[in-house]
């Protein structure tokens, strides 16, 4: 047992969709979250770039007695985590596309992708992509500019329509039945997408297996806090406070952070 705090980091607010669920399920886990927004995008980083910037984030998380860190980035696990594991000595989790899920259970064999250029050239996507992906036609998209846009508090823009709308389009045309969030600032814009896909389309992101893996990591390593007062929940930004405020469902406090 262990009442240490679980690390959070992403490369902005998107991993607060991954901080919900992990609340959802671990109500009485104390939690660090760090919005790197400052260097967001990583998307459009080298593999270089997405591991220092993750080293970073994990040393301030180690520095502040985390004893397991969630990388709510599927950028950062895929350019970085096997350094990250191979580096600290505590538990990692990561979050990776869901695409098998998506074609184990696709009817028209076509499913879209939807996520970052660092994601969608990672070794890591293209391997677990290779193994579920026979006989499925699998659309690959990259999200240029939502990431940016969700930063700046843009969820719901005309901006943001428009991008998506080309974005969707090749994968209509594909006939997809499965659109797969493979970006943690995505989940925020389901409202959204909802109004723009035909009906029988389905779409899945990470999250909620994100939180069920860091209980059973935390359970395997007998770290599970079992107290059960309130929990402490600390948000830090180098970016615009208000904007991860904003997003946040409850009014948790939010410090900026120069790290
Ligand atoms: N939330 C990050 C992800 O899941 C966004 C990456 C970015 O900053 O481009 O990939």
């Amino acid at each position: 047992m262990s009442i240490q705090p679980i690390g959070i980091f992403d490369s902005g607010i998107g991993g607060t969709s991954i901080f919900k669920e992990i609340k959802a399920l671990l109500p009485h886990e104390h939690t660090i979250y760090l919005a790197d927004s400052f260097n967001a995008p990583y998307g459009n980083k080298s593999k270089e770039e997405i591991i220092a910037l993750s080293i970073k984030n994990t040393e301030l998380l180690i520095a502040k007695d985390c004893k397991l860190i969630v990388v709510a980035c599927n950028t950062a696990t895929t350019n970085a985590i096997k350094t990250l594991r191979d580096t600290y000595d505590l538990p990692f989790i990561g979050i990776e596309p869901a695409i098998k899920p998506a074609a184990l259970s696709t009817q028209t064999k076509a499913i879209g992708i939807l996520a970052t250029k660092g994601t969608l050239t990672s070794e890591l996507f293209h391997k677990t992509t290779d193994l579920y992906s026979h006989g499925i036609q699998v659309i690959e998209q990259v999200g240029e500019g939502i990431v940016t846009l969700i930063e700046d508090g843009r969820t719901n823009s005309e901006e943001m329509k428009i991008l998506l709308q080309t974005y969707l389009k090749p994968m209509l045309d594909a006939n997809i039945d499965y659109l797969v969030l493979g970006c943690t600032h995505y989940p925020y814009l389901i409202p959204l997408l909802l109004d723009m896909l035909p009906n029988h389309v389905k779409i899945i992101d990470s999250g909620e297996a994100v939180a069920r893996q860091t209980k059973s990591v935390l359970e395997l390593h007998q770290l599970l806090n079992k107290q059960t007062s309130t929990a402490i929940n600390q948000f830090y930004t180098n970016g615009n406070v208000d904007v991860l405020k904003d997003i946040l469902d409850e009014n948790y406090n939010v410090d900026y952070l120069r790290f």
